[in-house]
């Protein structure tokens, strides 16, 4: 992609942030004073245990869940509801079965140009690496394919802020190394900013500028790691095992804490 097709990275905001759901046992706190600042460009991970707010912290961020207190801010200014601004993966593909790759990628798109696949479809296709199977539907593909259409289709309208919740979380262990070095990949030629979002170490230490630590619920983010390691970086260094141990570390400290916590 050149300079001028590139995506405006976007400056993330994330002030003083609660937000509790009302259940059937009484109100459960989920985000907890999150407070967290990410910079234009950056890739940033966010790791924690199942179920202390992640996915909930990224739709306030989508835009796709209101905050009881607190202010998202993209670019300074305050995010309210969903927009092409912020592109979202989930870890399941949510593809249109009725529809090939090629109409599911231009389908969200802002300016929708005729339905077959145009030149800004294929670009996306290619660069998420599907090129010959524009016409393929969703069925006919592998786990791996479904969730690179599923990111051409989240950087279609060239967001600046790509979110990914646990993107490789239902993949296997090595289509997901493969899918690791693609996001970064693509993250490099489009020029995004990235929050990931998911519970697997490695994965964020393979990919991120730093890692948040989330506590378990309600989730608050307390520690933030920087990864220092040169990239492309290589799973089997000293610096790199170094980096996972401390995060680890971190990770089992900042759960210790918070026991007293649960309600
Ligand atoms: N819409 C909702 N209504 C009630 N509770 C919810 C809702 N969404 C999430 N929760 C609860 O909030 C907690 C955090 O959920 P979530 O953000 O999905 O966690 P994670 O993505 O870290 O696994 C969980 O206990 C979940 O059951
Ligand atoms: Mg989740």
């Amino acid at each position: 992609m050149n300079a001028a097709t590139a995506a405006r990275p976007g400056r993330l905001v994330i002030q003083d942030v609660h937000k509790a759901f009302a259940g059937t046992n009484g109100v459960l706190p989920v985000l907890w004073e999150i407070t967290l600042d990410v910079r234009a460009g950056e890739f940033l991970s966010i790791v924690g245990g199942s179920g202390c707010g992640k996915s909930t912290l990224l739709r306030a961020i989508a835009g796709l869940e209101t905050v009881d207190s607190g202010r998202v801010f993209l670019d300074g200014v305050p995010i309210t509801r969903p927009g092409i601004d912020r592109g979202l993966v989930f870890q399941e593909h949510r593809l249109m079965p009725w529809l090939t790759v090629a109409q599911n990628v231009s389908f969200g798109r802002k300016e929708r140009v005729g339905r077959g696949p145009d030149e800004e479809v294929s670009r996306y296709i290619a660069l998420v690496g599907l090129q010959g199977f524009e016409r393929s539907y969703p069925h006919q593909l592998s786990g791996g394919m479904a969730q690179r259409a599923a990111i051409a289709r989240a950087l279609i309208n060239r967001p600046r802020v790509l979110l990914l919740d646990e993107p490789f979380g239902a993949l296997d262990a090595f289509t997901r190394i493969q899918l690791q070095e693609e996001v970064l990949r693509i993250w490099r030629a489009e020029g995004t900013t990235v929050v990931l979002v998911t519970h697997d170490i490695e994965e964020a230490v393979f990919l991120s500028d730093r890692v948040a630590i989330m506590s378990n619920r309600p989730g608050t983010l307390r520690k933030i790691v920087a990864v220092d390691l040169p990239r492309p970086r290589d799973r089997t260094t000293d610096g790199f095992s170094r980096l996972r141990a401390l995060v680890h570390r971190e990770f089992f400290a900042v759960r210790k804490t918070t026991e007293d916590f649960q309600i």
